[in-house]
């Protein structure tokens, strides 16, 4: 049948039918939201390079994470920023580390809040890397199985000091089986792992190092992220990360990576949480403020790309907001 017997204007047209029809919405259950905990602030922190976003002190973080379950938003991720960084990233395992003890407090705060622990050696090391440095054939880099028991350290500590959900984003070999197997023996086979299984060395991340105080001091990531031209190898990782233990696979960055949310989704049809990050929001934010795009439509319109692109979940800096939102007349 065609025109004029099919017209698919019909149920585009009536304001109510085309909200009925429409298959991908952005409720609050989906998203996820990213905090960043700084250790000795005081006061709130404006981050620059994302504008609308702020660093939280210890005793701000708590209320803050009520707030974002206030609105709605099931989960936070939670990022560590250390008052005393070195080579090994000691404090990323601290019993009394800056993020154990906000995930304590956030969880007396608000019980019913999930706390991602974000699981990455990158904010505690005095190098910006994210493992341990080394030597590979004679020149430095991160030595891959000498972090994993870091990596691993830092996953329990966060577990026993109540996360919910265990995030691991420095993309070494081998990690998700070393966190499971640290989890299952420390009683606490009860955790998921959330793993950044796909995660490209992008730069995108840009102000993100600004807020998490993060940026490598000498050469990039490329050694152990991936690289943006491939896609077989997101599948390859995927893979090996579920046979390693994950429970939910995530997708970063997510802006520009929709082929890859979807591909992941499709061959391994397991949860899928896809990460806005922080050089997509200020993309959006730095257009916005120009007046050239419409700020909350853009967003609206991003998210929903990821949900369409197969995200289950979707982290983004603006989840408290979005959850706000009232759905599009
Ligand atoms: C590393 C980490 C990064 C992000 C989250 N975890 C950056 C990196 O790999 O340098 C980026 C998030 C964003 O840009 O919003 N632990």
């Amino acid at each position: 049948m065609t025109f004029p017997d099919t017209r698919a204007r019909r149920l585009r047209d009536h304001p109510v039918l085309r909200r009925m029809v429409a298959e991908m919405d952005l409720s609050p259950r989906r998203l996820i939201q990213p905090l960043f905990v700084k250790e000795a602030l005081a006061e709130p922190a404006p981050i620059a390079s994302m504008p609308g976003q702020r660093q939280f002190g210890p005793a701000q973080i708590a209320e803050e994470a009520r707030r974002v379950a206030e609105a709605g938003v099931p989960a936070v991720l939670l990022f560590g920023i250390p008052a005393e960084k070195d080579a090994q990233g000691t404090q990323a395992s601290a019993p009394d580390g800056v993020v154990q003890r906000a995930i304590g407090a956030i969880k007396q705060a608000a019980p019913d809040l999930a706390v991602i622990a974000d699981i990455c050696l990158c904010e505690y090391t005095d190098h910006g890397h994210c493992g341990v440095l080394g030597e590979a054939a004679g020149r430095p880099t991160v030595d891959n199985d000498a972090t994993l028991p870091r990596l691993a350290a830092a996953a329990v500590s966060c577990a026993r000091a109540g996360a919910d959900a265990v995030a691991p984003s420095d993309m070494m070999d081998g990690r998700v089986g070393a966190i499971r197997e640290a989890l299952d023996e420390a009683d606490l086979a009860h955790v998921p792992i959330f793993s950044y299984a796909v995660k490209y060395a992008s730069h995108f991340y840009g102000p993100f190092r600004e807020a998490a105080e993060s940026p490598p001091a000498f050469g990039d990531r490329r050694g152990y992220q991936m690289d943006p031209a491939n896609t077989d190898e997101a599948l390859r990782e995927a893979a090996d990360d579920l046979d390693e233990g994950a429970d939910l696979l995530i997708v970063k960055p997510a802006l520009a990576y929709g082929d890859i949310i979807r591909r992941v989704k499709e061959t391994f049809a397991v949860p899928v949480a896809a990460y806005t990050v922080s050089g997509a929001c200020a993309m959006v934010e730095a257009a916005a403020a120009r007046g050239w795009i419409d700020r909350q439509a853009v967003i609206r319109e991003v998210l929903l790309s990821l949900r369409r692109a197969g995200a289950d979940l979707v982290i983004t800096y603006w989840a408290a907001e979005v959850a706000a939102y009232s759905p599009l007349p």
